[in-house]
């Protein structure tokens, strides 16, 4: 059996056409025809009043972190069950990360944690929608809006996600998504900054332009172009963009084929996880995933390292997910410690998510599951 690895990109659809007449076009910078036709098409789409191509999900989050003033002193509460930009996109500019523990089923912050950890500092409130699981939206926009308090959703997991029939990444003032390859669509390395505040689309312009009107003064709304506030360079190629777009237009095909995928681990996988203590993915009836990855979490750490051993013996390669941030090197400096999250520090020791992309064929799936219920060690 040929090795399987956990994520490869797929060309999917009309990827080299696209990045062929990006460069004939003759416009391989930024905010080209494919980057305004991503733009079109997620404002379609999701409903959103504005959608910006970024180079990166950690970019799109460093601009919500710039959008909304954040500065020393100011507290971000953030899960500690995440990837590291989630956090670092505002301790960059000096907030202090204030980490929330998940909640056992869909892994994602738990809201009832959020009041007791809401001080006259807090800023922002940045819901990661774990695997594509909505967050409980409704209980986090209400507790932060009698706060004041700015909801960032990191939608780098969950575009095409739904909670209660609503796109993730349409609930926060700001959402930011990613592109990056182990996504379901993807140009290598992208992302979007999702702007439902009508109030942040101008300056969200201007801080993606370096910090210029620039984009007035393509619209014709001023007569030359110059820096007016800070900023950084946050848009793609669009090369990048032309990519991106031909995987954005088969979506319904990527979806289908994920959607198979995720069904064949899970009901092949019930049985053996009921008999062995294995805990699958849970996904709450009000919410509709979209079929990012496959996780499960195996009852002791122990056991995880030793699957994770097996599968790669047996040429499969399975990754763990999330280490704690809050008992990082740079969580520890902010004062973490053992005990602060106990249920990401539980969780963490115990995932594991199996190949997922879409390269993935039926044969290597029946492979894997063969392999995981034969499995018997730890
Ligand atoms: C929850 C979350 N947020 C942000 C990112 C960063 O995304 P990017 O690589 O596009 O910067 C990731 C990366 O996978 C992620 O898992």
């Amino acid at each position: 059996m040929p090795y399987i690895p956990f994520n490869r990109p797929r060309i999917a659809g009309k990827e080299f056409d696209y990045i062929r007449q990006a460069i004939e076009n003759m416009h391989i910078s930024g905010d080209g025809l494919f980057t305004k036709k991503s733009h079109v098409l997620f404002e379609g789409l999701l409903g959103v009043p504005k959608a910006l191509l970024t180079t990166s999900c950690t970019d799109a989050l460093e601009m919500a972190a710039l959008l909304l003033d954040i500065k020393p002193g100011d507290e971000v509460i953030i899960p500690s069950f995440t990837f590291v930009s989630t956090v670092n996109a505002f301790v960059l500019f000096g907030a202090r990360p204030v980490f929330i523990d998940i909640r056992p089923d869909t892994l994602n912050l738990d809201e009832n944690l959020l009041e007791s950890l809401i001080t006259p500092s807090t800023k922002a409130i940045v819901p990661v929608h774990y695997a594509g699981v909505g967050c409980e939206m409704d209980a986090i926009s209400e507790i932060a809006a009698s706060h004041g308090i700015a909801v960032v959703e990191d939608n780098a997991h969950g575009l095409l996600g739904k909670y209660k029939g609503k796109y993730l990444g349409t609930f926060g003032c700001l959402a930011t998504q990613s592109f990056h390859e182990t996504k379901n669509f993807t140009c290598g390395e992208g992302g979007a900054l999702l702007i439902n505040d009508t109030e942040y689309i101008e300056r969200a312009e201007i801080i993606r332009e370096k910090g210029t009107n620039r984009s007035r003064f393509f619209r014709g709304q001023v007569d030359k172009y110059t820096w007016v506030d800070v900023g950084s360079s946050y848009l793609p190629s669009d090369i990048l963009a032309a990519f991106l777009y031909a995987q954005l237009e088969v979506r319904d095909e990527i979806q289908a084929k994920r959607k198979r995928m995720w069904k064949y681990y899970y009901e092949h996988l019930q049985g053996w996880a009921r008999d062995h203590g294995v805990r699958l993915p849970v996904v709450p009836p009000h919410c509709e995933h979209p079929y990012h990855m496959f996780y499960i979490l195996l009852p002791t750490l122990k056991q995880r390292q030793a699957m994770i051993e097996y599968l790669e013996k047996h040429a499969i390669n399975s990754v763990f997910h999330y280490l704690p941030l809050h008992l990082s090197e740079m969580g520890r400096r902010f004062g973490g410690t053992e005990g602060d999250c106990p249920l990401t520090e539980h969780v963490s020791d115990r995932l594991l998510r199996l190949p997922f992309h879409n390269c993935l064929s039926e044969n290597d799936l029946e492979y894997i599951v063969e392999k995981i219920c034969n499995f018997v060690g730890g």
